[in-house]
């Protein structure tokens, strides 16, 4: 029995290389935040492979021709903040006219469910691919509650991109979503008792704003 019925791995070379290089403790603030935005750029390269295409005629300085061109409503990325971020820049590079959106989680320290705080996505979110980003699937928690509320205001095809995958999380997205297909760099063992990826690279939030 699959984990999930629709999780891409992306083993490309590249991706796994920068990844091993974001993992290590030792790389700084500025180094890990270059890889995760060179990193998001060949995420957002498989993640938007469904995108569909029209045909449009052109000029070119040869002749006229039939061309393809990305067709329907733009794209909308949502951050769940304040990791997911570190994907966005990354992607919007590669998709500079996609709209954009947020969602704001933090977790109760009483019942350690996701609370949200904050949204604010854009409109007409049935019409649109909606690709939520956050670099890490830990519990699912949060990534579950911010498709909840994407599909209450309509979202219909959404995509799931992430750095690293836990299988618990990816167990928990299977059972809540599973018409969410998941893409990530790597799916590692376990989370420790503190829902914390193992062997992970950390809180990447710390690691890309520099907190502790
Ligand atoms: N969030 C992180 O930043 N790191 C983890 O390992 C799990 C969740």
């Amino acid at each position: 029995m699959p984990l999930h019925p629709s999780l891409t791995i992306v083993d490309h070379p590249l991706v796994q290389h920068k990844l091993t290089l974001m993992r290590d403790e030792g790389a700084s603030t500025a180094t890990f935040r270059r890889l995760l935005r060179e990193i998001s750029l060949l995420l957002a390269y498989e993640v938007t492979r469904g995108l569909e295409l029209r045909t449009t005629r052109i000029r070119t300085p040869m002749c006229e021709t039939e061309a393809p061109l990305l067709k329907g409503k733009k794209l909308a990325l949502v951050s769940i903040l304040r990791a997911g971020n570190g994907l966005l820049d990354g992607i919007l590079e590669l998709v500079p006219s996609a709209r954009v959106g947020f969602i704001g989680l933090y977790r109760d320290p009483d019942t350690l469910r996701p609370v949200q705080y904050y949204d604010k996505v854009p409109g007409e979110l049935d019409e649109r691919m909606v690709i939520v980003v956050d670099p890490m699937l830990a519990t699912g928690n949060s990534s579950v509650a911010a498709i909840d509320l994407l599909k209450e205001k309509g979202a219909r095809n959404i995509r799931f991109l992430c750095l690293l995958a836990a299988p618990e999380g990816v167990r928990r997205m299977a059972a809540a979503h599973p018409d969410v297909p998941i893409l990530t760099a790597a799916l590692d063992e376990r989370l420790d008792e503190h829902g914390y990826i193992v062997p992970g690279l950390g809180d990447a939030g710390d690691r890309l704003f520099g907190t502790k």
